[in-house]
């Protein structure tokens, strides 16, 4: 078995520190941030992701896992070293990559055997040459290493199984002997494994960011359309879905793609084309359309409740997706600021993501308050806005959400109620992509 470090205990470090333990790899889990490394090393995950906790304690149990603040050290002992660092939006879009280099040049003070070192962070095609040449920079000519890209493609929520049982592994090689060992490493996994160089497995994981956000703006860009001419997205999309070419997957309008990738990812996608002297024209309107679609849903509010300002908002939902408490570029939050900004009163809540929410917006003021309950954020209400499709919203007693609104609107950002049931109980009902007017008829 191979010996295994990875550094960066974020979102995808610790998913695949604790999926290769399971695999029965020896792994070290590096990070700088010391009480990050207390939490996990007592098998507490620093995040919520189902099915986490269970691996983190058996990874201790067996002893497959430990969690160190030395970098150093973890090269040493390693035969396989997996960047998993994060690369945040720097200027003009481009992602900054200044934990990858100082990575890179840690390592090659502590190259005392050969090393794998593999990218698992996204980043722009060219990225692994950087780490190659900073490494024979700082190494010397002679160092032994390899430098692979092993993009993953977890989805928050479902990253477990994302990672045990991938639609695909892309391994991206420059060598025989790199190319062994990480065959070796997937040896028990079941789906297609694409071998390349390095450079086409780093492009991959970008353009599958980018094009997965396409989908999403499209069907967004289709659902306005929809409105205006009176048709309904769900079924355009079921429509559209039918065809294999094109698939039903990531056509569902709404709020707008959120997390930590979509949105960087496609803002660094188009600022590598431009920088290549490539037209990113297509990116850009990606990027733009999901921009707007907090505007729309202040539109909606607006066309419910004529002005925002005084108004009472129960928006349910702050986590950008469900099955996560993950907030980062979340749409939830994103209308909280709009709305408080815009003088409403607004009482949020979500099923996991109260803690994190709480901290990044502790300085709205009174404007904002976090309910403890669904029922409790509604009360006194103007509208009730759901901002992610948490399968508890949809299983709420509309009828008692009713009877303590004030007024019966509810704008649903993921089109996840049945309108008509909901219209029944008396609610002005406003999905996304299907005119009410014209839905009614
Ligand atoms: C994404 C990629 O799916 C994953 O392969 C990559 O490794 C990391 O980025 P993640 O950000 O966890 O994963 O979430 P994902 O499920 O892809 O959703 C991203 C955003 O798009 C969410 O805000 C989601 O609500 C939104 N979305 C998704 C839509 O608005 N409509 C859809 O049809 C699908």
């Amino acid at each position: 078995m191979a010996r295994l470090c990875v550094v960066g205990m974020g979102y995808v470090g610790l998913v695949t520190a604790l999926c290769f333990a399971k695999l029965g790899n020896d792994v070290i889990g590096m990070d700088k941030d010391t009480e990050k490394l207390k939490l996990l090393s007592e098998g507490s995950p620093t995040f919520y992701e189902p099915g986490l906790d269970e691996l983190l304690r058996d990874g201790l149990d067996k002893s497959m896992l430990s969690f160190t603040n030395d970098l150093n050290w973890s090269i040493d002992q390693s035969d396989i070293i997996f960047i998993c660092v994060g690369t945040p939006p720097g200027e003009n879009g481009q992602p900054d990559l200044s934990q990858v280099e100082e990575v890179a040049r840690s390592i090659a003070g502590n190259l005392n055997s050969y090393k794998l070192i593999v990218e698992k962070s996204t980043v722009p095609a060219g990225t692994a040459e950087r780490v190659k040449q900073t490494i024979k920079l700082s190494g010397g000519e002679d160092v032994l290493f390899d430098v692979a890209s092993n993009p993953e493609f977890l989805r928050e929520g479902s990253a477990i199984a994302d990672f045990l049982c991938p639609d695909r592994i892309v391994l991206g090689v420059d060598t025989r002997r790199a190319r062994i060992m990480l065959k070796e490493l997937y040896r028990d996994f079941d789906c297609p494994v694409l071998i390349t160089d390095v450079a086409t497995a780093e492009l991959i994981k970008h353009a599958s960011n980018a094009f997965l956000a396409t989908k999403i703006s499209f069907a967004n860009l289709v659902a306005d359309i929809c409105e205006k001419v009176g048709a309904n997205i769900n079924l355009v999309v079921d429509g559209l879905g039918f065809d294999r070419r094109i698939g039903r997957e990531f056509l569902n309008a709404g709020t707008g793609y959120g997390g930590s990738c979509f949105p960087k990812d496609v803002k660094a996608f188009a600022a590598m084309a431009g920088a290549l002297g490539i037209n990113n024209t297509l990116l850009k309107e990606v990027d733009r359309i999901n921009e707007d679609r907090i505007c729309s849903i202040v539109k909606k509010i607006e066309d419910a409740l004529w002005i925002c300002k005084n108004k009472r908002i129960a928006l349910l939902g702050l986590a950008f997706k469900c099955n996560t408490d993950d907030i980062r570029e979340s749409p939830g939050i994103k209308l909280v600021r709009e709305l408080v900004r815009k003088g409403s009163i607004v009482a949020c809540y979500d099923p996991k993501a109260m803690d994190n929410a709480k901290s990044e917006l502790k300085s709205l003021g009174d404007g904002l308050s976090f309910a403890e309950t669904p029922y409790i954020a509604v009360n006194e209400a103007d509208a009730l806005v759901l901002m992610t499709e948490w399968p508890e919203f949809v299983q709420l007693d509309y009828s008692r959400v009713k009877k303590l609104m004030r007024t019966p609107v509810i704008i649903d950002g993921r089109n996840m109620l049945q309108a008509i049931e909901i219209e029944k109980l008396g609610f002005w009902y406003s999905g996304i992509g299907c005119h009410r007017e014209n839905r009614k008829s």
